[in-house]
């Protein structure tokens, strides 16, 4: 008896109607200058007195999708909300934009992971151009195919760079009627005055020529919410947090044993941001090329913080930027808030 071919019945995913361009600035190249720079920036974080790593490094691929699973826990509640405020206010987003005269923008969507945020907004927004930028590179690749499946008559230019350091854009993203897309409340991974520093890249005629700026940013609330969001019961944030070692181990070529880190989590009052932390759980000596460096038990590597706004602390922060009409939408709760921010 002849059985059935178990591939007999699976269709082939139909190739995308067109790739979409791609421009890889970012560190993939061993020994680029940005190469270079991403490993000075590990060693020096690593040899403080309080020893850090930046965020951006949380997200190689595995981290990425570790990321993607954090949006889906019930304790996450950033992402949901957010896109409950999109759900309900795309239309007058659409409209606040039309008015200010960005019927076609150039849609620039920094950390645009799996592009999923502008998959929603795309279709009321109609961008010209369609420019998702995000330091994990095949990831990116990846969704920007998918992305172009859904949207073929699009123009799409994915960017591969580490738009922290600088929002110099390559020249195939169009230069008139750039409007940036920030969502995920990825601006309070900055300290306030990175941030500050940052939004004025954005507004600089030279730099990033925006028209404007859709935000979402996560708003204060109380800690136990705020703790619960970063410290979650199946600890996949604490695995996103460790994956971060693996990395760095195959930067900057660190022996880092992950079982020997705990995550931590805390709500910061005075400062006004989570704080997640990895703690060394015995005493250990980390090595890389060139340099050894000696944890006690209990020190800490400090791995990132997460900024919590009020409504007047963010429209504060716009308008010192240099943006002027500000309009904000917000959720039932307020504990997420989607603006508008014209330059
Ligand atoms: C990407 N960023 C806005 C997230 C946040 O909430 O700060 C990263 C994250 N870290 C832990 N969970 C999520």
């Amino acid at each position: 008896m002849k059985l059935p071919d178990p591939l007999f019945n699976i269709r082939p995913t139909p190739p995308p109607a067109t790739t979409p361009r791609f421009i890889d600035l970012s560190d993939d190249v061993p020994n680029s200058p940005a190469a270079r720079s991403m490993v000075q920036e590990l060693a020096e974080g690593l040899s403080a007195k309080e020893a850090s790593i930046a965020p951006k490094f949380f997200y190689n691929a595995l981290g990425s999708r570790l990321f993607e699973a954090i949006t889906a826990l019930d304790e996450y509640y950033p992402t949901r909300t957010e896109a409950g405020i999109f759900d309900a206010s795309h239309a007058q987003i659409a409209q606040t934009l039309a008015e200010a005269g960005l019927t076609h923008p150039c849609l620039i969507d920094l950390g645009a992971g799996n592009c999923a945020k502008a998959q929603a907004l795309i279709p009321h927004l109609q961008p010209r151009q369609y420019v998702p930028v995000d330091i994990s590179v095949d990831f990116l690749k990846a969704a920007a195919g998918q992305l172009q499946n859904s949207f073929p008559a699009l123009d799409i230019v994915g960017v591969g760079m580490d738009f922290s350091a600088s929002l110099a854009l390559p020249d195939e993203v169009q230069e008139h009627d750039r409007v940036f897309f920030y969502p995920g409340s990825s601006l309070g991974n900055f300290q306030p005055t990175q941030a500050l520093d940052f939004l004025r890249q954005m507004t600089d005629p030279l730099k990033g020529r925006a028209r404007g700026l859709l935000l979402g940013i996560d708003l204060v609330k109380d800690s136990a919410t705020l703790q619960a969001a970063y410290d979650d019961a199946l600890g996949v944030t604490a695995a996103f947090n460790k994956n971060l070692l693996r990395n760095v181990n195959t930067l900057l070529g660190t022996d880092f044993d992950v079982r020997q880190w705990r995550h931590v989590a805390l709500f910061n009052t005075e400062a006004s941001r989570i704080e997640m932390h990895l703690e060394a759980r015995q005493d250990l000596t980390l090595s890389w090329p060139g340099r050894t460096r000696r944890f006690l038990a209990g020190e800490r590597i400090h791995t990132e913080s997460s900024y919590k706004y009020t409504l007047e602390s963010m429209t504060a922060l716009l308008n010192q930027a240099g943006f002027s009409t500000l309009r904000h939408w917000s959720d039932p709760k307020q504990w997420f808030a989607v603006f508008w921010a014209a330059v």
